[in-house]
């Protein structure tokens, strides 16, 4: 719907977005994962794009991938990874959308060997992973618009406040697991979007192509979409 539906609000601007989970290896044949599948972010570049954005889309194991043609994904493993990547693309971006479940810790070290059965129980030592988010916030310039998500289980409002302050995003959208068929696997989100003016919008159950086009268009009619 590029051409007949949609207009390109968003030509000639660069966005960058992160989506799916991060792999932690153990060693060389297992990993620390999460339940993402990358749909959310996905769906969010392809929504950009549709738009008219150059888009830059740093993606985690997924079975899922873009299809639009101004998407440009790169494929990371570990939190690491996306951080490297995510910094190397940041600079002249006026959008990012970081919609990635990172890993927030690593296995401290990766045995170079399978680990072996051995005794009844296997200790893991793991050490923090780099906060993208935060990065970014800490040196984005005032023509980037940044946008995280926030994932909770209870205090939700108070708790993706504080992400929104303490990592200088410019938005933070509240994913609500609260209701059956929202989340992790689902098809559907439900979302509340949170930005600095302090307002807030809670949206209904929708699929996660319509949370996508719902953030879209809060970015479009709320936020000041910089020029660069
Ligand atoms: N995020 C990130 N890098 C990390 C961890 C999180 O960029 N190492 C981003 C996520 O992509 C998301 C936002 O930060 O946009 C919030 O992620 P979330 O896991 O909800 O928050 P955390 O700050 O990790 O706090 P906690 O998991 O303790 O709630
Ligand atoms: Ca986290």
């Amino acid at each position: 719907d590029s051409f007949l539906g949609k207009k390109q609000l968003l030509a000639g601007k660069k966005a960058l977005v992160t989506a799916g989970p991060t792999y932690e290896r153990i060693d060389p044949v297992r990993f620390i994962g999460n339940f993402s599948t990358g749909k959310m972010g996905i769906a969010i570049a392809e929504e950009l794009a549709a738009n008219g954005a150059e888009v830059t889309l740093v993606l985690g194991p997924s079975h899922y991938s873009a299809t639009h043609k101004n998407i440009t994904t790169i494929h990371v493993e570990s939190a690491r990874q996306m951080y490297d990547a995510c910094m190397a693309h940041f600079d002249g971006a006026e959008i990012s959308i970081l919609a990635a479940a990172v890993a927030d810790y690593r296995p401290e070290e990766v045995a170079p060997q399978k680990i072996k059965k051995q005794s009844d129980t296997l200790e893991v030592k793991f050490t923090k992973n780099p906060d993208i988010l935060a990065s970014l916030g800490a040196i984005k310039k005032e023509n980037q618009l940044l946008v995280g998500f926030a994932l909770e289980t209870n205090n939700e409002m108070s708790n993706a406040l504080k992400k929104l302050q303490n990592k200088n995003a410019d938005m933070i959208v509240l994913n609500s697991l609260q209701d059956e068929g929202a989340g992790f696997g689902h098809d559907t989100n439900k979302i509340t979007i949170l930005d600095r003016s302090g307002s807030h919008v809670t949206l209904p159950l929708q699929s996660k192509k319509d949370a996508a086009g719902a953030i879209i268009k809060y970015i479009l009619e709320t936020q000041h979409v910089p020029e660069n």
